[in-house]
């Protein structure tokens, strides 16, 4: 049950890393504009590259920008050639629901040897569509689904019994992130993976009991080295 960071912001990549804790990282453009990115292909390349590197062998997501079919092909392409742990993220369909990206993935994966994450899911339904058109990952928005007043853990329960049940190989990202208990309670429903934001995952290590505690021990530690020097 992989825990992976949602972000391109490389030294909070670093300091989680570093920790073991992370299996891969996923980004999506407006995680980039947010992040100081400031457009061109040649700047997602050498973000991307150098993400890929520093996580290596462990999967970097990266979306497309367009929903031209022809173009969401030939970024697929470009996007796979950047490093060998780079997986391309396709939105299930187009912004008016065109359904030309269900055909490109499964192209993508059958035919051209790519990896695809699917996102901007926000049901088990659409989940289960991609996952029969060959996704490696398939990409549910917990978050924003509980926003529309049902509960995520339901529908990714009722995939993970479908995935499992067809044996299909897809691997579902739970994505979205808005409250620390979301990831262990989507692990717990279903979740292969949780991509989680980095001042979440913070949250879930750092415990005000916890540090209360450490601060005691430290204290005392301080005491008996004091007591120690003392007796000798
Ligand atoms: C992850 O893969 C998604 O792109 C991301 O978690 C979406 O989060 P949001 O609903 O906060 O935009």
């Amino acid at each position: 049950m992989p825990i992976f960071l949602d972000t391109a912001d490389l030294k909070e990549i670093k300091r989680f890393h570093r920790m073991g804790i992370l299996r891969g990282v996923t980004t999506n453009p407006t995680i980039l504009l947010h992040q100081g990115f400031k457009g061109g292909m040649r700047e997602l390349e050498a973000r991307a590259q150098e993400i890929a590197s520093l996580i290596a062998p462990l999967p970097l997501s990266v979306e497309v920008t367009t929903n031209d079919p022809a173009r969401m092909i030939e970024q697929a392409q470009t996007f796979a050639g950047w490093a060998e742990n780079v997986v391309v993220k396709i939105t299930v369909h187009g912004p008016e629901g065109e359904l030309e990206n269900m055909e490109i993935i499964h192209d993508l994966e059958t035919v051209h040897n790519v990896r695809v994450n699917v996102t901007a899911m926000m049901s088990a339904q659409q989940c289960f569509l991609a996952a029969l058109a060959g996704a490696t990952y398939v990409s549910i928005f917990g978050g924003r689904v509980n926003n529309m007043g049902y509960n995520a853990c339901g529908e990714i329960a009722r995939l993970r019994r479908l995935l499992d049940g067809l044996s299909l190989k897809s691997q579902i990202i739970v994505g979205s992130t808005r409250e620390i208990l979301n990831v262990i309670e989507w692990l717990e429903a279903g979740a292969h993976i949780v991509t989680v934001l980095p001042h979440l995952l913070e949250g879930m290590l750092v415990h005000p009991y916890s540090k209360e505690t450490v601060q005691m021990f430290l204290r005392d530690g301080l005491k008996a080295e004091a007591m120690l020097k003392e007796s000798v």
